[in-house]
């Protein structure tokens, strides 16, 4: 039996055995607040340059100090005196100076140093007036920032809290590896992006390429699933046997050594390891919320393999290229039918990563709500069977 999924309606199945209590339907619950997420590649500021970013419908400006390290920072993009875009301003590699009246900023505090139009005996205290900061870290090439809880509607910004957790980074197994990232614009909501991406059976239809994998080669497939801290986790198995790359790796190493494990977890991340003996390779895809109806993949994959060939990363690069173009003109072609709110269903087994993709949120929310701990909707191991 399909499932409804109702990702546009306000009506839910509350507790329900599938789509788990409601929550995820309204349309604020569609981007997790509390979470670190990606902003933009380290690549595009350089020191004492600025640039903007949007993140969960929060408008931000970035850059990075002038100094020796030239520490990345994210404070929102609005002045708190009259809202003037502080991306307009001035930055001198400390602070930045608002286009509209002068007010100056630190920019990683988000702290007021100057406001020009004072005379000596007003004593406005300019220190307690903040710009919003957010916290921002640099890991693998990309910047991330941590978007915390909105504050009461029309209350200011204060001193910046300090993110709970750090920022995520890509597990590495080896001193020497490469780096290389890819990206793309989605033109749909998070969740499509997300399950657009844990979606097995999608593959024979979408990624058809000769060096992949066709129609033809369809076969049954049987994953183990087990739940792990906010996500789940395809457990250590060796490769599908029918997809070229997966053959160039036991050039590597015999086929019985290699293995995969995938995991995701809130709010956004899908890690994918692949060992063979020495060798392993790595990534760490987001799909990151831009507003309701954007989003936006980012693929950052590290590896040690294919350092003797002199085109390796390269063609690494293209593969994934063709891969993440094919699913964009997917989810291009998707929001098509989109548009028009029609009624869409998830089926078992091959839907099933998404239902507790969206269990998992439901379950987050509802632990934010009550304060407990959060209830993990796995109860324990599962095996998944479908054809792709
Ligand atoms: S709006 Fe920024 S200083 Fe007035
Ligand atoms: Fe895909």
């Amino acid at each position: 039996m399909p499932d409804d999924f109702p990702l546009q309606s306000q009506t839910g199945a509350p507790g329900g055995p599938d789509v788990g209590p409601t929550g995820w339907q309204t349309p604020d619950a569609l981007m997790l607040f509390g979470f670190w997420y990606r902003a933009l590649p380290s690549n595009q500021i350089r020191r004492g340059q600025l640039a903007k970013a949007m993140l969960l419908e929060q408008p931000l400006v970035i850059g990075r100090g002038r100094d020796q390290q030239g520490q990345a920072f994210a404070l929102r993009d609005a002045c708190p005196h009259r809202g003037m875009p502080l991306s307009c301003g001035r930055f001198d590699g400390q602070q930045i100076e608002c286009s509209y009246h002068g007010w100056r900023f630190d920019a990683h505090t988000g702290q007021c140093q100057l406001i020009p139009s004072l005379v000596p005996d007003q004593n406005l205290k300019i220190d307690r007036i903040y710009a919003g900061s957010y916290p921002c870290e640099e890991r693998d090439d990309f910047i991330w920032v941590f978007i915390p809880d909105p504050g009461p509607a029309g209350a200011g910004f204060s001193k910046p809290m300090p993110a709970p957790i750090p920022a995520p980074e890509i597990p590495k197994f080896s001193e020497h590896y490469k780096l290389a990232y890819l990206t793309a614009d989605l033109p749909c909501s998070v969740d499509h992006g997300i399950i657009g991406l844990m979606d097995p059976a999608h593959g024979p239809f979408v990624h058809q390429a000769w060096w992949w994998r066709t129609q033809k080669s369809i076969h049954e497939k049987r994953k183990n699933f087990e739940p792990i801290p906010h996500g789940f986790r395809m457990s250590a198995h060796t490769p599908s046997s029918n997809s070229a790359p997966y053959k160039l790796l036991r050039l590597y190493a015999d086929a019985d050594s290699i293995t995969t494990t995938i995991d995701f977890v809130l709010p956004n991340l899908r890690s994918e390891i692949i060992r063979a003996g020495k060798y392993w390779f790595s990534s760490l895809t987001t799909v990151t919320p831009i507003t309701r109806n954007q989003c936006r993949i980012d693929v950052v994959a590290a590896w040690n393999l294919f350092r003797w060939i002199p085109f390796g990363p390269e063609l690494l690069k293209f593969v994934f290229a063709k891969f993440v173009e094919q699913d964009r003109r997917t989810m291009e072609l998707q929001s098509e039918g989109l548009k028009h709110n029609p009624h869409l269903m998830l089926i078992d087994d091959a839907d099933r990563p998404a239902k507790w993709y969206f269990q998992l949120k439901a379950a987050h929310l509802e632990a934010k709500r009550t304060g407990q701990e959060m209830k993990h909707p796995m109860s324990g191991p599962v095996t998944l069977k479908w054809r792709s």
